[in-house]
């Protein structure tokens, strides 16, 4: 029988998630540092905060001159996670990401994707970026999957480091403008990659 979701193809016809994604503020960082305390999520992340005076000068140490930037991914007006980019070198164009949704109970709804492409989209649209890494956990299938969708390519297998440091290994993980508009498909995305130049 199909379910309430489906129709009678079997097919899922649910709206997919009004995600969207906005600087992050202030206001958002308890919720932050409570998600940043979940087991669940240390697991895949490492601790970030020890309260929230350290995640307050977090946010405010970020800034496009300080070549790090930080999102809020809202599902309609609930806010669902996070997503940075950050050692952004403007001149080579490129930044590092990193993205939480901090309720596990969301993960595996679309919500990462959507944002996933939100951010992607701005940062090789008005960003003007041409390479995005990320670090993941090898073990983090959902992650990594998540990743190779989006156009990433697994690059190169390293010890984990910092926060991450007491956990198992990581994939460096990249993507350039041309291949994450031939991933999902949005030529614009290509292009913009494509016709870029190098400032260095
Ligand atoms: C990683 C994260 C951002 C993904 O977001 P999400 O909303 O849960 O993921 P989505 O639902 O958009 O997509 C997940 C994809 O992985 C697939 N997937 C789920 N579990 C999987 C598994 N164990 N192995 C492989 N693929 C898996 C899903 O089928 C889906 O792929 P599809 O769209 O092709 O069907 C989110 O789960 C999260 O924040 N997790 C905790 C923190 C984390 O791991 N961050 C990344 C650290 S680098």
């Amino acid at each position: 029988m199909a379910m309430p979701w489906t129709d009678d193809k079997g097919v899922d016809r649910r709206d997919p998630p009004a995600v969207w994604i906005r600087p992050l503020a202030p206001v958002d960082v308890a919720q932050l540092v409570a998600w940043d305390r979940d087991p669940a999520v240390a697991r895949l992340m490492g601790r970030r905060f020890d309260d929230v005076d350290s995640a307050q000068r977090w946010l405010s140490a970020m800034g496009p001159r300080r070549g790090r930037l930080a999102f809020a991914i809202m599902e309609g007006g609930i806010l669902r996670g996070d997503v940075e980019l950050e050692h952004i070198v403007w001149r080579r164009g490129e930044a590092e990401l990193r993205i939480c949704l901090g309720d596990p109970g969301v993960w595996g709804r679309g919500l990462g994707t959507a944002a996933m492409q939100q951010v992607l989209t701005s940062a090789f649209g008005p960003l003007r970026l041409r390479r995005v890494y990320l670090r993941v956990a090898v073990d983090n299938a959902r992650a990594v999957h998540l990743y190779e969708k989006c156009g990433f390519v697994k690059c190169g297998r390293l010890a984990s480091t910092g926060r991450l440091r007491e956990f198992r290994p990581v994939w460096l993980m990249e993507v350039s403008a041309a291949a994450y508009g031939a991933a999902v498909g949005v030529p614009s995305a290509a292009a913009a990659g494509a016709g870029s130049t190098t400032a260095e």
